[in-house]
């Protein structure tokens, strides 16, 4: 509720920037034409009235429309950050919309050849739509085209022809642009773009011109298609600085072996990586299965436990051969050790700008779940267990997204079949079966949007990936009561016993 309250807050103040952004822009952009027309007799006591009717409408309808959707639609959740992302980016096309309309025909070699309203092709809404697509997601898009087109189409003297062709462009620029991991796909989706845009254009020019000079019409709506995919290229990275997002492209990157962050885990803490890359493993068929997204599932399982590189001889899968320093720790000392490792490694993720979506996943991925192993070893010293539970408690949050529940489970799974003897499928299906009912049991997964279905769904998934790699490796060390701790944050055994 705490939460809700402050996130609904942030709204706020974000509607609010939004709202006044979008007044300077209006008074920008229609100040001469709009205002001494505007008001009536309100208009001569105040002359700035106009502006502020138009913002106010303006406000009511972006207000109404991404409130119903936030509220409504299931993958509508924009956090503040968001919406001012959006507002940017509806501001710069508003800024360019007018340029291409009005500056652009004044500024051509051609403008006698070519009519000034075929200019309105040349809107680059396409590459924007795409943008939005890539760093958000399909239903903002679509939001978001809608609701540019609308403001766009404004600056274009308010055309029919104007409005239909940006949201013809910009809905065809964001359906070509899902799962767009490299530049070449990216080029690619804008050249698929172009026909639609071409043909668009072409269209509502014979409907509402005729035929005269269309193939200019055809030609802009072309190059507008063909500009989005660099456009876009050129807008991401800015947008990714800016607002801390990962694209798929920055995430291809960042899965590199050549990163700092995992050349440190190689060499400091070769175990969690191994562990690391088996997670990856796993999240990544979990989160294809349902639809999730399997890219950012693989990148972020690999930084998940970049934390444990400040001390990773404290975590069992790097003691292979060694001594278990956690011998001479108490309970309680070890526990703020091993708790260490989630706030080490939002810390690492900020610090080399991964981007929110990993940080977020590396502090959900242990939810609150229990650090069994060593509230059974402090057991002989507590009176009350369940009182000791919640201080053997990671600090959670709980995971939020889909994949970030993945890799949850993904690490749990990871963990406890690393110590199985030569499982067979059987024990494999057994083993996750138990690990994903008592996430569900103890309330983990109920702050994100995984289905039964969906779970039973990732549970197969795990179990084909586990059944096809598996190895025997080393034991576990029997707790009998509780579950193994997930990503491997419990000592083994001593070797040899
Ligand atoms: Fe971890
Ligand atoms: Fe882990």
């Amino acid at each position: 509720m705490k939460n809700g309250g402050r996130n609904n807050r942030l709204r706020e103040v974000a509607i609010g920037l939004f709202s006044a952004a979008v007044f300077v822009a209006l008074f920008y952009l229609w100040g001469e034409e709009l205002l001494p027309r505007a008001g009536g007799r309100l208009g001569k006591i105040f002359p700035f009235v106009g502006a502020v009717a138009l913002t106010l409408a303006v406000a009511l309808f972006l207000t109404e429309w991404f409130g119903f959707a936030g509220r409504e639609v299931r993958k509508v959740r924009l956090a503040a950050r968001d919406f001012l992302f959006l507002c940017t980016l509806s501001l710069v096309l508003l800024f360019l919309a007018r340029w291409v309309v009005e500056l652009l025909p004044a500024g051509s070699a051609w403008n006698r050849a070519i009519p000034s309203r075929f200019y309105v092709y040349l809107i680059p809404i396409p590459a924007f739509a795409m943008v939005v697509r890539i760093l958000l997601n399909s239903e903002v898009a679509l939001l978001f085209t809608v609701a540019a087109s609308v403001l766009s189409a404004a600056v274009a003297f308010g055309r029919w022809p104007a409005l239909l062709f940006l949201l013809i462009s910009g809905t065809a620029g964001a359906a070509r642009s899902g799962r767009i991991q490299d530049r070449y796909r990216m080029l690619l989706a804008g050249v698929l773009t172009a026909p639609v845009c071409a043909l668009g254009a072409i269209a509502l020019e014979l409907a509402f011109h005729g035929a005269e000079r269309i193939w200019w019409a055809g030609l802009f709506g072309a190059i507008n298609g063909l500009a989005a995919g660099p456009i876009a290229l050129a807008i991401l990275p800015v947008a990714e600085y800016a607002f801390g997002y990962a694209s798929d492209i920055r995430l291809m990157e960042m899965a590199s072996t050549n990163h700092p962050l995992l050349r440190r885990l190689i060499l400091e803490a070769p175990g969690t990586f191994h562990h690391s890359v088996m997670v990856g493993t796993l999240a990544e068929a979990g989160a294809a299965s349902i639809h999730a997204n399997p890219l950012l599932c693989r990148v972020a399982a690999l930084f998940h436990d970049v934390g444990k590189v400040v001390k990773p001889q404290y975590f069992s899968e790097n003691q292979a051969g060694g001594a278990n320093v956690h011998d001479v720790l108490t309970p309680g000392m070890s526990r703020v050790v091993i708790l260490s490792h989630v706030k080490e490694g939002v810390r690492m993720a900020q610090e080399h700008r991964l981007g929110d979506r990993i940080a977020e996943i590396i502090s959900q991925h242990h939810g609150t779940s229990i650090l069994y192993y060593f509230l059974d070893k402090a057991q002989p010293l507590i009176q009350d267990r369940r009182a000791s539970e919640e201080t053997f408690r990671y600090p959670g949050p709980r995971p939020r997204t889909r994949e970030a529940a993945i890799i949850m489970l993904a690490d749990t799974v990871e963990a406890a079949v690393r110590s199985m003897k030569s499982p067979g499928q059987d024990e494999i299906v057994e083993t996750v079966t138990r690990i994903v009912n008592r996430a569900y049991l103890d309330g983990q997964l109920n702050e994100c949007d995984l289905t039964l279905r969906d779970l039973h769904s990732v549970g197969q998934a795990f179990g084909k990936v586990l059944t096809a790699v598996l190895h025997a490796r080393i034991d576990y060390p029997e707790s009998g009561k509780g579950p193994p701790a997930p990503g491997g944050d419990t000592p083994l055994q001593q070797p040899g016993k």
